[in-house]
C-alpha cells in the first residue's frame, strides 16, 4: 500500500503544470532499513521527472541509504551523516540528519550540529530550506514539553544555530504522522503527514480526507508563500 501510494504519487507530481522544482521525502524512505527495500522505492522515485532529495528518518540505515541511493558524492564517509547542501532554482536545501543509532527518537549531537553549522557557512547569502525528520520544535504548550528528540535540550541546541543562520527560511519534517506546523523565530516549520490516510496518526476526519495526498509547498521572494495539499487519484 506504501508503495502504491508513491507511485501514485509520483506519477501525478509529473503530471503538474508547472513541474515543481524538487521534491523532498522527510525519511523513514523504507520500514527495515534494507538495501532491497531502498532499491524498491528508488526504482520509484527515479521516475520522477524532477530531482529529489531525501534525508534519514529513524527506520532508516544512513550507511544503506547511501549507498542505495548512490549518495557518494555527499561528504558521508567522514563523519558518517547524512547532511549536505543542495542549491536548486535559487534556493540551498540541506539535509539534517537526525537519526539515532540507539532510538526511534531524534538525536542532534554536538557534532552533527557542528557539522551543520559548516554547512550553513558556506553560503550564508543563500535562501536556505532545511529538511529533517524529526520536528525539531515543541508539539505541545505542556510542560514538561512534548517532542520527539532524545532529549529537550537537543531542539535547544538546534535552535542556538539556527538562530546563527538568518538565511534559514523553512524546515520541513516528518515522522509524527500527523499535519503540525509551527515556527522558529520567524520562519515555518511544517511538519507533513504520510502520504497515505491509513498511516495517519491521530485525531482527522476521514470522511473529508482523500486516501494519498502530498503537499506542494511553494516559496517566493526568498521567502515561504504556502501549501496546497494535493489529493492524489
Ligand atoms: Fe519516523
Amino acid at each position: 500500500m506504501k508503495l502504491e501510494a508513491l507511485k501514485k504519487c509520483v506519477l501525478q507530481i509529473n503530471e503538474l503544470d508547472p513541474l515543481p522544482d524538487v521534491v523532498i521525502h522527510t525519511g523513514d524512505l523504507a520500514h527495515n532499513g534494507r538495501i532491497d527495500e531502498y532499491k524498491l522505492t528508488k526504482s520509484i522515485m527515479d521516475q520522477l521527472k524532477i530531482p529529489y532529495l531525501i534525508t534519514a528518518g529513524n527506520r532508516d540505515s544512513t550507511k544503506n541509504l547511501v549507498n542505495a541511493f548512490d549518495l557518494s558524492s555527499i561528504d558521508y564517509h567522514e563523519q558518517q551523516l547524512l547532511q549536505y547542501g543542495s542549491d536548486i532554482a535559487g534556493y540551498r536545501l540541506v539535509s539534517v540528519d537526525t537519526s539515532s543509532k540507539n532510538s526511534n527518537l531524534g538525536l542532534l549531537n554536538f557534532s552533527k550540529l557542528a557539522h551543520l553549522d559548516g554547512l550553513l557557512r558556506q553560503k550564508q547569502s543563500c535562501p536556505t530550506i532545511i529538511f529533517m525528520h524529526h520536528p525539531p520544535i515543541s508539539l505541545s504548550n505542556s510542560e514538561p514539553p512534548e517532542h520527539e528528540y532524545e532529549n529537550f535540550r537537543m531542539i535547544k541546541n538546534f535552535a542556538e544555530i539556527v538562530d546563527r543562520h538568518p538565511q534559514i527560511i523553512a524546515f520541513l519534517c516528518g515522522h509524527i504522522h500527523r499535519a503540525f506546523s509551527s515556527h522558529i523565530n520567524t520562519s515555518p516549520v511544517m511538519v507533513t503527514p504520510p502520504l497515505a490516510k491509513r498511516l495517519y496518526r491521530g485525531a482527522i476526519d476521514h470522511s473529508k480526507m482523500p486516501e494519498i495526498t502530498f503537499r506542494l509547498h511553494s516559496f517566493k521572494e526568498n521567502a515561504f508563500k504556502d501549501t496546497t495539499v494535493v489529493a492524489v487519484n
